[in-house]
């Protein structure tokens, strides 16, 4: 599923051609349309009251005189067009041409505004392209006549414009970043333990010059005294770890940012056991982990000039006889003690000790990362992660980033006045709500707060966004969320 964008002036003869059309907008007016042989510019001008595909939808339309096929993807009304809607519909193409088991495809790219806005969108574009061309297959038995994966598409011009170019090279590094992450954390809980995580992204520094990885085990863990990743792993068989990636691109002086993920490789709830519906798909609660290494592989990749450091966290929360118990009290790292109510509020307590770790950097924001609770999809659905910050000009920027990636977010309070859901009756804080579990999502965000008051801080709760929906033209399992939003964050560094 390696797919390679390239930019040609002419395209290989005969390959299947994506048109991507306006509503109300006349194929012939196209200007890929002139590339066409005469025989199928007849053809499509004779149908062309047939091409008026609704947006989100595709048609495959056969040329009798050259047997090519032509795909026409609906883009909606012009005005209501913006970038991610473009991506989109680069992965309902892409998605249509696997279905023919197309190896090769063309579409028109031209210049779309300045250069700025030009790169920004075949970044998208390309980015979601790649995607669309990802599948969970390493456990599969090949098939007789192979996976149906693209393997080029030739994006082509009337005018070698270095925007486009740039964005399209751009796109296809971050998606491939993101897929790696998406087979990362669909990698049963089996073959994914702390230590198979850690490995994992020391495989990452080894393969990016620029990135070097620091892995703690056990014991250097517990002698920095991160009690929480220490209580929240002890259950398991599998030893937790710390990863830490230092990616120093920037200015000396410059002050890091600093990603941190969640790295539950496995989370059954502890004592306080999940039920049935609720246990499966938790291999995937290192989600946020993946995401953060693999932003920080991007990063590498596209040479971005920043300091950027990635944190995780990595445990395994399990059931038996060495399991933290519900009532147990926890020390984290910054001497603070947590008492452990539910011992499937796991991840809290984890990042509790990382947010504590981040400040060792001096960092300019710290931005957390974590399918944190299930609160936050009965309060968004599925398509938006919930964002927490007290930065209003933080939340914009992210807010914007996310809507024209398409890794959206949206933003939920944060003040003081939840604190008194997190106070601990024996201990300093609570990892559970009191009285009551309503708002969980803001007593899960206010309780990491406590941890890293007085650094600017970003908490994206990604659980919404773990698995792909449906009607995503994405296959099925992780979804990559929200490694789109933190590259182009970086990338466009507005951080202070
Ligand atoms: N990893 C889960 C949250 C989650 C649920 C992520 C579903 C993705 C999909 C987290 O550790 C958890 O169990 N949270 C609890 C917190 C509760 C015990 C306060 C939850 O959301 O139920
Ligand atoms: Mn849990
Ligand atoms: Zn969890």
């Amino acid at each position: 599923m390696k797919l390679t964008i390239k930019a040609t002036a002419t395209p290989t003869k005969n390959i299947p051609f994506v048109f991507f059309l306006f509503e109300n907008t006349d194929i012939t007016k196209e200007p890929f349309f002139k590339l066409l042989a005469k025989g199928e510019r007849e053809y499509l001008s004779s149908i062309r009251s047939h091409l008026n595909i609704k947006e989100k939808e595709s048609r495959v339309f056969f040329m009798p005189a050259t047997e090519r096929r032509v795909i026409v993807v609906g883009l909606g009304p012009m005005k209501d067009f913006t970038q991610w809607k473009a991506g989109f519909a680069t992965r309902i193409a892409v998605q249509a041409a696997r279905k023919e088991k197309a190896k090769d495809i063309a579409f028109w790219a031209g210049s779309i505004g300045n250069e700025k806005e030009t790169l920004n969108f075949f970044e998208t574009v390309a980015a979601n392209a790649a995607m669309a061309n990802f599948e969970f297959v390493k456990y599969k038995t090949v098939p007789k006549d192979g996976f149906s994966f693209l393997e080029l598409i030739e994006a082509v011009y009337d005018k070698k414009n270095r925007a486009v170019e740039e964005g399209l090279r751009r796109g296809v590094v971050i998606g491939e970043e993101i897929n790696a992450a998406r087979d990362l954390t669909n990698t049963p809980g089996g073959d994914m333990t702390p230590e198979m995580l850690a490995a994992h992204a020391v495989k990452i520094g080894k393969q990016n010059p620029g990135i070097s990885v620091t892995v703690l085990d056990e014991k250097k863990i517990k002698s920095l005294g991160m009690g929480g990743v220490i209580g929240m792993g002890q259950g398991s068989d599998a030893p937790p770890r710390f990863i830490v990636m230092e990616y120093l691109k920037g200015a000396k002086n410059d002050k890091p940012i600093v990603l941190v993920g969640k790295g539950v490789t496995f989370d059954s709830g502890g004592l306080n056991l999940k039920p049935d519906e609720h246990i499966y798909e938790m291999h995937m609660d290192m989600s946020g982990g993946a995401s953060v290494i693999h932003t920080i592989a991007a990063a590498a990749r596209l040479g971005l000039k920043k300091n950027i450091i990635a944190l995780i966290p990595a445990v395994e929360n399990m059931v038996s006889g060495k399991s933290v118990r519900p009532g147990d009290v926890l020390k984290t790292m910054n001497g603070k003690t947590i008492e452990v109510m539910n011992t499937d509020a796991e991840g809290r307590v984890i990042l509790s000790d990382a947010l504590e770790y981040s400040k060792k950097y001096k960092p300019a924001l710290v931005v957390d990362v974590a399918t944190l609770t299930g609160a936050s999809m009965v309060a968004l659905g599925l398509r938006y992660s919930a964002l927490f910050t007290t930065s209003k000009q933080l939340e914009d920027e992210f807010r914007r980033v996310g809507e024209e990636t398409g890794d959206r977010v949206w933003p939920l309070p944060l003040h003081e006045d939840f604190e008194e859901n997190v106070k601990g009756t024996f201990g300093d804080w609570a990892n559970v709500g009191k009285p009551d579990r309503m708002g969980g999502a803001i007593t899960a965000a206010v309780f990491l707060w406590q941890f890293i008051k007085g650094t600017p801080w970003v908490h994206l709760d990604i659980a919404p966004r773990m698995t792909a929906m449906d009607e995503e033209f994405l296959a099925k399992g992780a979804a990559g969320a929200p490694i789109r939003l933190l590259v182009r964050f970086l990338e466009e560094g507005k951080e202070n």
